[in-house]
């Protein structure tokens, strides 16, 4: 729900959407770029395709469950013995790309990191289990998503029992932890496994790999916004047409 325009999105998760090849199991990622490919996946379940998904987020069953889309758990869809995700579609709310740079890349390595922020719906522990199960991750995103060097806060999905802990964790490992506030609820957001979300504010992110490992070895911590190597393409929709980007 945040960057470029609704057709910019559009154009990045159809063209992601037009990867999936008869007999796939799909990784269907959340938010509204990813919702764009999820669509159009279903046009073509309804042309004939044959695939499974695997659903992210409540919002993403419920999204391809309207689309008629066939689904499939995840916790069969990987393991052993299990089929595997062949390919992931997901949205980001910021990444690393080089083309973001040009114009601003002091500061910014020759040698860009593949490096995503995600979160921002707090969808991402499910999120990087599917990604990262995938044999390709396609990012869809917009030019708005780019940059040189991460800087958005990094959502942290928290065991509620340990906020006190990590939120002293996240502080000292130099961040700034604020607990996700509901919108139309008094109280905090409440992840689909029942967790609650930190946004922690780290600045400009010169070694996510780095900050990617602390935050993962932190107990309390389910799991962090932070997608270090994990995408092979990111699909970059623009007003007039898609530029991908392969890693
Ligand atoms: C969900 O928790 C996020 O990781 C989303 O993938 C991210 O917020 C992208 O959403 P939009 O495509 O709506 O910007």
């Amino acid at each position: 729900t945040s960057g470029g325009s609704d057709a910019a999105k559009r154009r990045a998760g159809e063209s992601a959407a037009a990867e999936v090849t008869d007999g796939d199991v799909v990784g269907l990622g959340t938010g509204s770029t990813a919702a764009h490919a999820i669509r159009r996946i279903g046009e073509r379940v309804d042309a004939g395709l044959d695939v499974r998904g695997v659903p992210t987020s409540f919002a993403s069953r419920e999204l391809a469950a309207d689309q008629e889309i066939p689904l499939v758990d995840l916790d069969r869809a990987i393991g052993p013995d299990a089929p595997g995700i062949d390919l992931a579609i997901d949205g980001a709310d910021q990444v690393v790309t080089a083309a973001a740079g040009d114009a601003e890349r002091a500061g910014a390595s020759a040698d860009p990191v593949n490096a995503l922020v995600k979160g921002g719906g707090a969808a991402h522990a499910r999120e990087k289990l599917v990604d990262a199960a995938a044999d390709r991750f396609l990012v869809v995103a917009d030019p708005a998503k780019e940059t040189p060097v991460l800087d958005r806060a990094v959502p942290v999905e928290v065991l509620p029992a340990g906020r006190s802990v990590v939120a002293e964790a996240v502080r000292s490992a130099g961040g700034e932890p604020m607990l996700r506030a509901a919108e139309r609820k008094d109280g905090p957001v409440v992840t689909d496994n029942g967790n609650l979300v930190f946004d922690c504010a780290f600045g400009a992110i010169a070694d996510p790999t780095a900050l990617s490992t602390t935050l993962s070895a932190t107990p309390g911590i389910v799991e962090h916004g932070l997608f270090v190597d994990l995408a092979d393409e990111i699909h970059v929709g623009t007003e007039t047409d898609v530029r991908v980007v392969t890693r």
